[in-house]
């Protein structure tokens, strides 16, 4: 099948996907050089786990948890290829309530909701405060491309707050150029 995200084994991109991703890795990478500790992700809708793959990869004291549930399946096979030993990845299609329940378990360093707001009903503003309040910092990709996000969610806008800290081409319309931020979450 061909792939939304590029497919990555062991250090190399094994097959090309239909979202550009490598530029997009670079603006989560640039992020996460400022950890000079142990750090924690948690990738939220993580399609073929590029980003925690990468990340695992490229830093030895990052800790990644990847979530999603579509074609899961074949994903984790893809993941199992890489043989990780710092990344969870887990089918389950995210429910705010599922939120509520991993912030009274844990907190993350870094939430990524990469071009996945757009996926979630008329509930983006409830969606966002449990992101926040989920991770330190919250790094969002918003599909302002996607029709979805104006169908679905009145609502889907990015927040005043929001530090723009890059831009990558859609796949659907290749002259726009979705807006990668950074958000401050709730730190505890
Ligand atoms: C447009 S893709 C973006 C993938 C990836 N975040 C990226 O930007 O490259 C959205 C992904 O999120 C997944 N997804 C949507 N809602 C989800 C939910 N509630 N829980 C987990 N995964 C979800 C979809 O199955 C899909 O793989």
């Amino acid at each position: 099948m061909k792939t939304y995200q590029d497919q990555w084994v062991k250090g190399k991109l094994v097959e090309k996907g239909m979202r550009e991703c490598a530029g997009r890795y670079e603006i989560v990478k640039s992020f996460c050089k400022q950890f000079r500790r142990p750090f924690t992700v948690c990738d939220i809708g993580a399609n073929m786990c590029y980003f925690g793959l990468r990340l695992t990869e490229d830093f030895p004291k990052c800790y990644v948890v990847a979530f999603e549930f579509d074609k899961f399946d074949v994903r984790a096979v893809h993941v199992q290829k890489n043989n990780p030993s710092r990344l969870l990845f887990l089918k389950r299609k995210l429910s705010l309530n599922d939120l509520s329940v991993l912030n009274a378990i844990g907190h993350f360093d870094l939430i990524l909701a990469l071009s996945v707001l757009h996926h979630v009903g008329n509930k983006f503003d409830a969606w966002l405060m449990a992101l926040r309040n989920l991770g330190d910092n919250v790094i969002a990709e918003f599909a302002t491309d996607d029709s979805r996000s104006r169908r679905q969610s009145p609502d889907y806008r990015i927040p005043s707050d929001a530090q723009i800290l890059g831009y990558c081409e859609s796949h659907i319309n290749k002259q726009i150029q979705r807006p990668i931020v950074l958000l401050p979450g709730n730190p505890q």
